[in-house]
């Protein structure tokens, strides 16, 4: 089984150390169980959801051949009109000194800021981290990931991944995701469950130090003020999006499902605040556009995303977004926010030019030039990649994730408030401490 990594088209040779990966969120969602086989998927696996894939492919990878069908029926569209929630527009109170701040993060390589490479000892090569931090962090991008944005605004340092041994610092909370995880259980071995339930060990463990009176690096009570931030689902619809529209859309409350028990579970052990992100636009990934934009029953849109992919993911976060309403009116003294990712992140695409962006569906980091700089057989590896300059301004870094750029755009507009339901600023979140009850 391990041969099929190879199938992956590792073009230049090289030990496996020296393979950057990328297609991380993929292959994990073949399902791979075996140690090896993870490892060696996450690797090489070529990308999932593509017809490509199967072919260079000897693994069971059940899901990755792509047959898409029809052309998608308009899905519910559904802007991010943000519901007309009252805002508790908290100013900070001055005097008071502010709480200390602590996130805990659930989700796959959108917010992963080293772990699957930790985990999987991978050494996730250069050009990746060339933007921000100037040498590789594990982290699937030339930079920062929203979530970094998110702790910069908070005031608090880049979360640690949960399992990486050296330089780790949870004194501010835990990154617990991983590239490639799903929300389903047991399609990814760091799947949304799995997630939760390390949260929970390290809460006992913090609660056995608390009792013994050894140090630990979180309090108690600041599990019940920590910030809880999710970003999951993008493994789990793009795993299906090779389906015919109707079985895709068959599919999607079993995701949101998941992570609904997920925030149930988290609350049942005192989580108070969430910050869920939506997915994103989906069907505006160069790396979609580039193996699937050619099909002739896949149709694109206006900006040259692909229809069915795009209505897909907003009829995900339109679920999402239901759950988290439910949970709202079901989850006492907490506070449930859905940002909607989709809007943010097409917007960057339909108004790219608003924001200083030439070729919004071209990865920067790719093979074979435009339109979309993307061959799934390379992706952002080897020696002879058609890399954009550092000047240049793109979406898109390897065709699935974002740059440092991109991200701290959508963070930005998710921080704002201008995108979630009900209207928050992140900041707002953070309250000044013993405000609780007021
Ligand atoms: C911490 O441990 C004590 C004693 O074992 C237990 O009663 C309490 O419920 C625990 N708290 C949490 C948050 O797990
Ligand atoms: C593009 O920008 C305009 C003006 O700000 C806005 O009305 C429109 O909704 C944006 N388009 C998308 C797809 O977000």
């Amino acid at each position: 089984m391990a041969s099929a990594l190879n199938g992956g088209g590792n073009g230049g040779g090289g030990g496996l150390t020296k393979m950057s990966l990328l297609r991380v969120q993929y292959y994990c969602v073949l399902g791979a169980v075996a140690g090896a086989v993870i490892l060696a998927t996450v690797r090489y696996m070529p990308a999932s959801g593509g017809g490509e894939g199967a072919a260079l492919s000897t693994t069971s990878a059940v899901s990755t051949t792509t047959a898409p069908k029809s052309a998608a029926p308009a899905a519910g569209h559904r802007k991010s009109k943000g519901m007309p929630v009252v805002v508790p527009e908290t100013k900070e109170k001055k005097g008071k000194a502010p709480e200390k701040v602590v996130v805990f993060n659930f989700g796959d390589s959108n917010s992963d800021t080293g772990g699957v490479a930790a985990i999987m000892g991978i050494r996730i090569a250069s050009p990746e981290g060339r933007a921000f931090f100037h040498h590789p962090t594990g982290r699937l991008s030339d930079g920062r990931v929203v979530l970094d944005f998110i702790c910069e605004t908070l005031n608090t340092h880049h979360l640690s991944p949960y399992m990486k041994p050296l330089g780790s610092d949870y004194t501010n909370g835990v990154n617990f995701a991983i590239a490639g995880s799903t929300a389903t259980p047991g399609d990814t071995p760091f799947s949304l469950d799995v997630q939760i339930d390390q949260f929970i060990f390290f809460q006992d463990r913090c609660n056995d130090s608390t009792e013994r009176g050894e140090t630990f690096p979180i309090e108690m009570r600041d599990f019940g003020n920590a910030l809880y931030t999710m970003d999951i689902g993008q493994n789990d619809v793009t795993g299906i999006l090779y389906l015919p529209y109707d079985k895709v859309l068959e599919k999607l409350p079993h995701f949101v499902a998941e992570i609904r028990k997920a925030i149930e579970i988290l609350h049942k052990n005192g989580a108070r605040k969430f910050w869920i992100h939506g997915t994103g636009a989906l069907g505006c990934l160069p790396q979609k556009l580039a193996m699937h934009g050619k099909d002739a029953d896949l149709s694109l849109d206006e900006h040259g995303c692909i229809i069915k992919f795009n209505n897909a993911a907003k009829k995900f976060n339109e679920l999402l977004s239901e759950a988290c309403d439910d949970l709202r009116l079901n989850l006492k003294k907490s506070t449930i926010i859905f940002v909607d990712m989709f809007a943010i992140k097409y917007d960057l695409v339909a108004n790219h030019t608003k924001y200083g962006i030439e070729k919004p569906l071209m990865t920067c980091c790719g093979h074979g030039g435009p339109p979309y700089n993307y061959d799934p057989k390379r992706s952002c590896m080897g020696t002879d990649m058609d890399l954009c300059k550092p000047s240049e301004k793109f979406i898109s870094w390897d065709g699935v994730h974002f740059t440092d750029a991109a991200n701290s755009m959508v963070a930005t507009m998710a921080i704002s408030g201008e995108y979630s339901i009900p209207r928050m600023k992140l900041t707002s979140l953070v309250k000044p401490a013993k405000a609780k009850d007021s």
